[in-house]
């Protein structure tokens, strides 16, 4: 979709977010479709913590993490973005944030969340970087910390959305997805291998996640509108 697709201007940079850019695309459109669904796929329990996960890398995890943030604070509520792929980390770079501290600070360090969390130029949206690379990453997500951390964050924002490295390289994401309230598992139509997914899927399952959809992304299809759509609910 970025340069590619010569009816859209956006060519600036991989990294730039299309939601701010060009609110009115119709690929915007669809990462507000996405928020929507991710609004109304839970009748009972309000979904406040959200994490978006794939079965390998450069599936869009983080481009679409960042860009539903934006659709999230555009219609005013009050969002946070969260670094938690701390091995790949990019949110620092979309937003051009500095990264020396970040989760990775607030689980180490002990220090206040609040310390590390950062202003957006978009209103009501707030990042938390990765923070500096630790060594174990799975052990600082898995911590108790991560989960009061998670706990307390929803209780101050409307919406959490967590970036995380894909599930079947590493237990981080299937960790994570314990403790947050869905999972939106997200797949590149190119590299799209029925099989990774399903491995995927099943990882999830027996961490008990709660799947809210299966978003397909694809990065050269030519029809924008049909860019990123919903493969299919877990109800
Ligand atoms: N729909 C898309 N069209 C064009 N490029 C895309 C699209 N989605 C992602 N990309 C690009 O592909 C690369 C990988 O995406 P990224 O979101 O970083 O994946 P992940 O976080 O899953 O590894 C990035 O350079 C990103 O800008
Ligand atoms: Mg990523």
């Amino acid at each position: 979709m970025f340069g590619k697709n010569k009816k859209h201007t956006y060519s600036s940079g991989p990294r730039e977010l299309i939601v701010e850019k060009q609110p009115k695309s119709p690929i915007s459109e669809q990462f507000r479709t996405i928020r929507t669904n991710i609004m109304y796929s839970s009748v009972d329990t309000e979904i406040k913590t959200v994490l978006f996960t794939s079965a390998s890398p450069g599936a869009g995890k983080s481009t679409m993490a960042a860009n539903v943030a934006v659709a999230y604070a555009q219609s005013g509520k009050r969002t946070l973005l969260i670094d938690a792929d701390l091995r790949r980390p990019t949110t620092h770079y979309t937003f051009e944030a500095t990264n020396q501290r970040g989760l990775s600070t607030v689980i180490i360090n002990d220090m206040p969340a609040a310390d590390v969390v950062k202003e957006t130029n978009i209103e009501n949206l707030e990042i938390m970087t990765s923070g500096p690379i630790p060594p174990n990453p799975s052990e600082l997500l898995a911590s108790r910390k991560t989960s009061l951390l998670l706990k307390t964050f929803a209780m101050d924002y409307d919406i959490v959305l967590i970036d995380t490295p894909p599930l079947l390289a590493v237990t981080d994401a299937q960790v994570l997805s314990k403790i947050v309230d869905g999972v939106i598992l997200v797949t590149n139509v190119e590299a799209n291998n029925r099989g990774h997914l399903q491995d995927a899927k099943a990882l999830l399952e027996k961490a008990d996640a709660n799947i809210l959809g299966v978003v397909m992304n694809n990065k050269n299809m030519g029809r924008s509108k049909d860019e990123y759509y919903y493969y299919y609910g877990s109800e």
